[in-house]
């Protein structure tokens, strides 16, 4: 049995056309800004060089991003099947874990993912749901990029909340989970459906277990972090891009 339920592509050593994902518009704007993208209007897509940024855009009755693994799934299927990408990069942000010697803004590059709030006790069913992911650079590329970005590489876990239980919190320190966001299993599963690589890299805006022992909220943190946390991986975006397109 291997340790994944998916496993994904390797990395294309130059790849033609790489979908940058990233979930909210705010998180966007810096890191589009560092690599001199530009977003359509209505499209919520743009074009630089081989890069394509796909945000899922607000909903138009509720008004803010369209946030969760759902509308990730959903806009990358879409950007999938017009774009036909050969790498899909997910950047953004994520909780991340004191315990685990992490603190706001640091980068983590997520080695795998899975989704922590999946509990479906069927054989099979269970894997599917729970959707254990491991992305596509290999250890030793994993290490390079790290050391380039200043990252630590780990497992990069996503729920459809902003907090956690007590059962996820033991999940995590189970499974020494780095960073916990809202889309990164969604986008892996639809990378392992399409045969597509995938690389992520999340910025840290508060932390989880400070947060689940009675510390700043996940949500006051978040907002209060939110800008800084982008700035730096503003900065990372364009050290991440060049190695991922094979230029020196
Ligand atoms: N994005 C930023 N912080 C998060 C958290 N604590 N949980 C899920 N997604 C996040």
């Amino acid at each position: 049995m291997p340790d994944w339920t998916h496993e994904l592509p390797p990395l294309p050593a130059r790849p033609a056309r790489i979908l940058l994902f990233i979930a909210m518009a705010g998180e966007a704007a810096p890191i589009a800004h560092a690599l001199g993208l530009r977003q359509g209007a209505s499209a919520n897509t743009s074009t630089s060089a081989s890069i394509e940024l796909v945000v899922p855009g607000a909903d138009p009755i509720v008004g803010v991003d369209r946030i969760g693994p759902a509308y990730a799934s959903w806009a990358l299927t879409r950007a999938i099947a017009v774009r036909r990408p050969d790498l899909v990069v997910n950047m953004g942000t994520a909780g991340g874990f004191a315990a685990q010697g992490l603190g706001i803004a640091d980068l983590v590059l997520a080695r795998d993912t899975m989704f922590h709030d999946a509990r479906v006790a069927l054989p099979g069913f269970d894997a599917i749901a729970r959707a254990h992911t491991r992305l596509s650079p290999s250890d030793a590329t994993l290490d390079a990029l790290a050391t380039a970005l200043g990252a630590r590489v780990g497992l990069a876990s996503s729920g459809s909340s902003l907090d956690a239980t007590d059962g996820e919190m033991a999940l995590f320190a189970r499974t020494r989970t780095l960073a916990k966001d809202m889309e990164l299993a969604a986008i892996a599963s639809v990378c392992a459906a399409e045969r597509l690589p995938l690389v992520s890299l999340k910025g840290v805006t508060d932390l989880v277990d400070h947060a689940h022992a009675g510390g700043e909220p996940a949500h006051e943190a978040f907002v209060r972090n939110l800008a800084r946390t982008c700035a730096r991986l503003a900065e990372a975006a364009p050290v991440l891009l060049t190695a991922l397109r094979g230029e020196d």
